[in-house]
Formats: C-alpha cells, sequence, structure tokens
C-alpha cells in the first residue's frame, strides 16, 4: 500500500483529500500544526472512513520535526497543502505569508530529497493567472500576480521547477484549483473559517444560517452577464479526487505536471445566491455595494487538459455542491469545537 504524507491534512482540502485518498487504497498521514485547523476534523474523517490516521503537529517550517516524521514513516509522495491562504492578510503580513508559504515549500523538498521521496504534489491557485485577458483560462495562460499570497504560490511553482530542472527524477505536480466549496456528503467536515469569512460560500451560508444578516455583493458593474463576478466553484470531492489522479499520472514517468482543477462553468454571484436559497431554503440578505480593490470580473477554466491528462473531471453541479455546504454548516453552525 502506497504511503502518503499530506501537510495540511486537518484543513479544509485536506480533510477532504484524506477521505478520497483512504478509499483509494492509500495509507495516509498527516502533519498540521493546526494553526487553522482543529483536530476534530481529522477525528471525524477517521469516523467516515473507519481508519486511524496518524497525525503529527509539526510545522512544516520545522526540519528537525519533519526529519524525525520520515524517520518514522517511508512515503511514496507528499501532497503539500500547509499554508496560509488569505488574500487580505498576506498584503499586510508578507513576511509570514512568504515564510510559511515559501520558506515551508523549501525545507519540506530538502526533508523529501534527503530521505529519497520524490513525488510532490503542490496546492496552486488560480490566482497565478491575475487578471485573465481571455477566459476560460487553459494552462498556459499568462501568469501574474497582485498580492503576496498570488506570489508566494508563482515563487514555490517556480521552485518547483528549478528542482526538476536540477534533477528530472523529481515527479511535480502544480495544481492550480479554482474556488472549491461544497463539503462531504456526511455533513460532518466542511470549510470552517475563522472570524467573519473572506470568501463568498462561507459568507452566504453564514447569512443563511442567521449567522450573519447580508451579505455584500462586492460590484454590480462587472461586463458580466448580470454585472456580478464570475467564478468557477468546484466541489471540494471532485478537487479532491484530483490529487488522487495526480498522484496517478505522476506514477507513469518524472515530470512537473500542471493542470488546472475548475469545472469549466462559470457562475456569478447572483446564481450563488439564488442555488444557496433554493438548497437552504432560506432567503439570502443582500446589498450590492463597492467592487473589491483586486477582483476581477470573470474567471474559470478550462478543463481541457485535466481530462485528457488526469482522466478526471469534475463531475458535482452547482446544486449539490450547495446542498452538501448547507448539510455541514446547518449541522455545524459554529464549526467544529474550538480546541485548537
Ligand atoms: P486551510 O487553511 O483549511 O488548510 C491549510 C492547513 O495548513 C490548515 O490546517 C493549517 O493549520 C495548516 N498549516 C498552515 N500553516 C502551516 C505550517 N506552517 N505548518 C503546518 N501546517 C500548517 O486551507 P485550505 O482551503 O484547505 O487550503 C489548502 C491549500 O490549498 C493551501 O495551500 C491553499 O493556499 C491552497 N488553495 C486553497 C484554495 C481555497 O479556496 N481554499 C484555493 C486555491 C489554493
Ligand atoms: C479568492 C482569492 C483568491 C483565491 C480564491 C480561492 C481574493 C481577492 N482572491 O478568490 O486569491 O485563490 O479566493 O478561494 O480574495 N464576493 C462578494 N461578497 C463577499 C465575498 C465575495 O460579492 O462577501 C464575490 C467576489 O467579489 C467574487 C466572488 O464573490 O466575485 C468570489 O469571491 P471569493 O469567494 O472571495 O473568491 P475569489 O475572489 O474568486
Amino acid at each position: 500500500m502506497k504511503k502518503i504524507l499530506v501537510t495540511g491534512g486537518a484543513g479544509y482540502i485536506g480533510t477532504h483529500t484524506c477521505i478520497e485518498l483512504i478509499e483509494a487504497g492509500y495509507e495516509v498521514v498527516v502533519v498540521d500544526n493546526l494553526c487553522n485547523a482543529s483536530k476534530e476534523g481529522l477525528k471525524r474523517v477517521e469516523e467516515i472512513v473507519n481508519v486511524e490516521i496518524p497525525f503529527y503537529r509539526v510545522d512544516v517550517r520545522d526540519k528537525t520535526g519533519l526529519i524525525e516524521v520520515f524517520k518514522q514513516h517511508k512515503f511514496d509522495a507528499v501532497i503539500h497543502f500547509a499554508g496560509l491562504k488569505a488574500v487580505g492578510e498576506s498584503v499586510e503580513k508578507p513576511i509570514e505569508y512568504y515564510d510559511t508559504n515559501v520558506g515551508g515549500s523549501f525545507i519540506l523538498a530538502e526533508v523529501m530529497r534527503d530521505f529519497n521521496c520524490k513525488t510532490f504534489v503542490f496546492s496552486s491557485s488560480a490566482t497565478v493567472y491575475g487578471n485573465p485577458k481571455t477566459v476560460p483560462i487553459k494552462e498556459d495562460s499568462p501568469l501574474s500576480v497582485t498580492n503576496p499570497y498570488g506570489r508566494s504560490k508563482l515563487m514555490i511553482e517556480e521552485f518547483l521547477q528549478d528542482v526538476f530542472v536540477a534533477d528530472e527524477t523529481w515527479h511535480i505536480a502544480l495544481l492550480r484549483y479554482f474556488n472549491p466549496i461544497g463539503a462531504h456528503k456526511s455533513g460532518l467536515i466542511g470549510e470552517d473559517p475563522n472570524g467573519t469569512p473572506n470568501n463568498l460560500i462561507p459568507y452566504i451560508s453564514q447569512v443563511a444560517i442567521g449567522k450573519l444578516d447580508k451579505l455584500s455583493i462586492f460590484g454590480g458593474d462587472y461586463n458580466t452577464p448580470d454585472g456580478t463576478g464570475v467564478r468557477d466553484y468546484i466541489h471540494v470531492m471532485d478537487l479532491a479526487k484530483g490529487h488522487v489522479r495526480a498522484l496517478q499520472a505522476l506514477e507513469n514517468k518524472p515530470q512537473v505536471l500542471i493542470v488546472n482543477l475548475g469545472t469549466g462553468n462559470g457562475y456569478s454571484v447572483l446564481d450563488m445566491v439564488k442555488a444557496f436559497e433554493k438548497a437552504s431554503e432560506k432567503t439570502v440578505a443582500y446589498k450590492i455595494t463597492k467592487r473589491r480593490a483586486g477582483d476581477i470580473a470573470a474567471c474559470y477554466a478550462d478543463p481541457t487538459y485535466a481530462i485528457e491528462i488526469l482522466d478526471w473531471k469534475a463531475e458535482r453541479e452547482l446544486d449539490k455542491m450547495c446542498q452538501d455546504t448547507w448539510r455541514w454548516q446547518s449541522a455545524n453552525p459554529n464549526g467544529y469545537p474550538r480546541h485548537k
């Protein structure tokens, strides 16, 4: 059985990916410093899959700590989710963002090399396309970044490509996620943001549950069909499956694989409000306000390459994404119990 180290495996995408990995027959070990997660999420994953997951509370910047984990397990591959992800915060705390995201990836790659584990699946983001000139976005579209978070993702992508140039025995996947939403169908695990959510779906679901009054829609005058921003929302379980497929694709040969993980469908903010109202049978109050700095009109993937190279395609439709988000949110109105 192949053994996978999942860094950041206690977080939103990490917990869902652990389930897909275990269901696909992989053994999973998690490293997380719990700076944005609680142990409860992993406990619930164990409940869902009925498997114990070895967990190490280690920071990926802690080389000695990582070495200890690598001494105890022989890993076939690493999926690297651990990192900081809030765009606004990255502008205020660039040092912390570069240190954790870029510094953590350097240290992880170094330890992997030293233990001869050379399969690295990296969580990149569609943010590396900046303000795309055309949509849908293909993998060879121009790259540009406008904030430290995005730049940290692009720097890691470039770093890993340099690693491959120097040693072509690595197997590297740079997975560019579009907008992950939804939750496992059990409603036991889901996205649990700290404080007031920045992202649309966590915000809408907290309005629907009555924790927040009203959604502010950031801009009604974009050049989109209804004037509100358009994004490619992807169910987190489909995204998780994409990681399993990436691991399988990397087995074939050493390479750097760069793939978009999106659905190819663009939905506007108003589409999302309507879909969520339908799923939750609640009214989502909103007002249209000014644009959010740094936002773009439309961003959605061309998923053709993922279909071709990973034999992977997102399967769950928008209604399912909203139903699953709602199941998680209504069963856990305050997220996980906070014993971090
Ligand atoms: P998350 O915050 O839920 O998960 C990240 C996990 O990493 C958390 O459990 C956190 O405790 C852990 N972590 C952070 N810093 C760490 C460190 N120094 N050492 C060890 N663990 C650490 O976020 P997520 O949404 O699950 O995102 C996972 C990855 O995917 C991130 O790298 C993120 O940048 C990337 N990504 C996320 C999105 C999104 O919209 N959620 C989109 C594109 C890319
Ligand atoms: C954000 C990040 C991006 C990251 C992505 C992954 C910013 C500027 N960008 O993208 O780097 O890769 O998350 O999840 O934070 N919206 C509202 N009201 C709200 C919240 C959002 O109208 O309260 C709108 C936004 O203007 C946008 C859409 O909803 O049109 C989606 O926003 P969000 O969920 O924050 O994701 P992105 O902006 O696409």
